[in-house]
């Protein structure tokens, strides 16, 4: 925050245009990077990101303010549907997935998607939790890619193609 002069002399008064030359990059001396290019860039630093995000589920539990029990009915009335149930965009480490499906463990944790960065994704793989062996993690870049609906995933995922489109 030190910097914000320097930044804000350096760029004018206004909102970062883009997702790099934003004030915290800039004042790692990286204004290049955007936040997220600039902790994949350090894996520690990254590790310890998702673990604050994770733990963040203890004081504002994600499931619980939402209802996926419509969900779980969905699942039931449709149950050769070949398609995602439900897709994490920017879903770190898959804290929310598990805390969900730990939540509905009807919902066939086989058509969860997680989608984040690929080192994100790498990290997330590594761990090798047993509550999300059979997730399915794509590396996407959302600023780039949209939110997959009415495309299959079988350029990511050749051995099960899933249609994320809406009903
Ligand atoms: C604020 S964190 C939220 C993580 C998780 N959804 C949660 O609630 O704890 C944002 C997530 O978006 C991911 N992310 C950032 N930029 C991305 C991009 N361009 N494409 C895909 N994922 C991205 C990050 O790696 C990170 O996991």
């Amino acid at each position: 925050m030190s910097r914000y002069p320097e930044y804000f002399e350096s760029y004018g008064r206004k909102e970062p245009q883009a997702i790099n030359h934003i004030p915290i990059t800039f004042a790692a001396g990286k204004p290049d990077m955007g936040y997220f290019d600039m902790l994949s860039s350090n894996p520690a630093r990254l590790n310890r990101f998702m673990k604050a995000m994770a733990s963040t589920s203890s004081s504002i539990p994600i499931a619980g303010i939402y209802d996926f029990s419509w969900l779980v009915d969905t699942v039931k009335e449709n149950p050769n549907l070949n398609r995602a149930v439900l897709v994490d965009v920017g879903g770190g480490m898959g804290h929310a997935i598990k805390a969900i499906h730990g939540e509905f463990p009807q919902l066939p944790l086989g058509r969860f998607v997680l989608q984040d960065t690929p080192d994100t994704v790498e990290a997330g793989k590594a761990l090798n939790e047993p509550e999300l062996a059979q997730i399915q993690r794509l590396a996407i870049n959302f600023h780039k890619e949209p939110p997959v609906r009415g495309r299959s995933q079988s350029r990511h995922t050749p051995h099960k193609a899933y249609r994320m489109e809406s009903k």
